[in-house]
């Protein structure tokens, strides 16, 4: 065991610390760890933490923990609308070479979504929302066709509720995986999505409320796009007329990821509609699968 001797004052503390994680087998893991101890000290002595707001920061913690459970992720959103999910997703995912930018996963996505047949509705049950028609093509970095990458999207319905947050919806609701054809084409049918509030009944909640921000996410389309030799994207589309665009409260609105909704007057053969056009470009790597947050 690594000995870091009698600790002589509150400067030699901080090296006692890093000494004491010496022997950990894990490099990374010693790196990281270090480094967490570094910075939450520099964090004490530059803002002279208190006794009492240390016990209010863990209550913070514990609280974050009571209030996750199978079918609610607390430490997710925390992460969330800190900017540090956004954060480690754009410097994991620089959009170098012409990639489409990544965002956020965010804590509703789920494993194993239907697959679904091209053009197929995603709404599996009757939404009182403008119909939303998808399409557009999954490439690389020199426009050539990513053929048989699954496209897989998710969203919350018009009431601000993914399908495993909400008992009234069907199972699957709103979400779809679809394969893209030789020509890297993809295209689904969906409801438009509205702008919603993020959970709040928790810690993180009463930590918006005490910042004075808005619990809202602008209207959107979660994808994640995977294909065997090239790296998941995970992504959002953001409807252009969205509200909060420039609020995002998980910052998960990025220039290049709003995407044009245009409308289009009823006709013989279709209702009243929007369209969405959005191409996605994939870089080569390794194709892998986040853990579902939630159930
Ligand atoms: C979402 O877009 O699904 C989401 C992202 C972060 C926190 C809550 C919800
Ligand atoms: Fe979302």
């Amino acid at each position: 065991m690594a000995a870091h001797g009698l600790i002589s004052d509150e400067r030699s503390l901080t090296e006692a610390v890093i000494k004491a994680f010496e022997d950990t087998e894990d490099e990374r893991l010693k790196t990281l760890m270090a480094a967490l101890v570094r910075h939450a000290h520099a964090f004490v002595r530059e803002v002279n933490l208190t006794e009492r707001e240390l016990e209010v920061a863990l209550d913070f913690l514990v609280g974050i923990g009571r209030a996750t459970h199978d079918s609610h992720n607390e430490a997710v959103l925390a992460a969330d609308v800190l900017g540090i999910s956004t954060l480690v997703s754009l410097r994991c995912n620089p959009a170098a070479q012409g990639q489409t930018a990544a965002a956020l996963l965010g804590p509703f996505w789920r494993a194993e979504a239907p697959i679904c047949e091209p053009g197929e509705n995603i709404a599996r049950a009757p939404i009182d929302a403008a119909p939303l028609f998808v399409a557009g093509r999954v490439i690389d970095a020199d426009g050539q066709p990513v053929a048989g990458a699954v496209v897989d999207v998710w969203q919350a319905s018009p009431h601000g509720l993914y399908e495993n947050q909400d008992e009234m919806q069907p199972d699957m609701n709103l979400r779809g995986r679809f394969i893209t054809d030789a020509a890297g084409r993809y295209r689904f049918r969906t409801v438009r999505p509205r702008g919603y509030p993020v959970p709040t009944h928790g810690p993180v909640g009463d930590l918006l409320a005490r910042q004075r921000r808005h619990p809202y996410r602008p209207a959107h389309l979660h994808f994640m796009l995977s294909c065997e030799g090239r790296k998941t994207l995970v992504t959002q589309i953001f409807a252009d007329d969205a509200e909060y665009l420039d609020s995002d409260v998980v910052f998960g609105a990025t220039q290049s990821t709003v995407g044009q909704l245009v409308h289009h007057a009823a006709d013989a053969d279709l209702p009243a509609r929007y369209t969405l056009d959005y191409d996605f470009v994939l870089q080569p790597g390794t194709r892998t699968f986040p853990k579902p947050p939630i159930k």
